[in-house]
């Protein structure tokens, strides 16, 4: 049976089962893996303090990702099918492994930062 996300645990489950499809998606896997060529050590751990720090008030994750964001939007465009992407495995991912507030409060958060990123990259494109 599925339960709540309630803890590091199912944080590092959630976070890694997302990195495993986006890795493998025609789409916006080759701007991880040929584009930004992430370096996943260092990347799902900070993913992991991400989302304990979105959702489990943990405030270990005290990075810029809409810096991170408009510096790889100027490396390759990111677009709104991107995005959409993006949002899509998210939200799937986490249907498949968990159930209730906390997870519905993931996929809302998820969906909104999204839409705010996109929103400021195209400002800052603006001339
Ligand atoms: C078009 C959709 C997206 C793409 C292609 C994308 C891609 C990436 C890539 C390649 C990195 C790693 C950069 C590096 O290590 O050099 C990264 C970092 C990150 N992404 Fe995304 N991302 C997307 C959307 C999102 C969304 C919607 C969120 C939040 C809900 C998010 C949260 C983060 C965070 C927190 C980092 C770490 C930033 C840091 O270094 O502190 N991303 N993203």
């Amino acid at each position: 049976m599925k339960t709540d996300i309630q803890n590091r645990q199912d944080i590092i489950l959630l976070v890694n089962t997302f990195y495993e499809k986006v890795e493998r998606d025609a789409i916006i896997g080759p701007i991880f893996t040929n584009v930004a060529n992430v370096d996943w050590d260092k990347h799902l751990p900070l993913m992991y303090s991400f989302w304990c720090t979105q959702l489990l008030e943990e405030q270990s994750y005290a990075g810029n990702p809409m810096m991170v964001h408009e510096h790889l939007n100027k490396k390759h465009t990111l677009m709104q099918y991107h995005f959409d992407g993006w949002v899509r495995i998210f939200v799937e991912t986490v249907d498949e492994l968990f159930t209730g507030v906390k997870a519905d409060e993931a996929k809302s958060r998820a969906s909104q930062i999204s839409s705010l990123m996109h929103h400021r990259m195209r400002e800052s494109e603006r001339p």
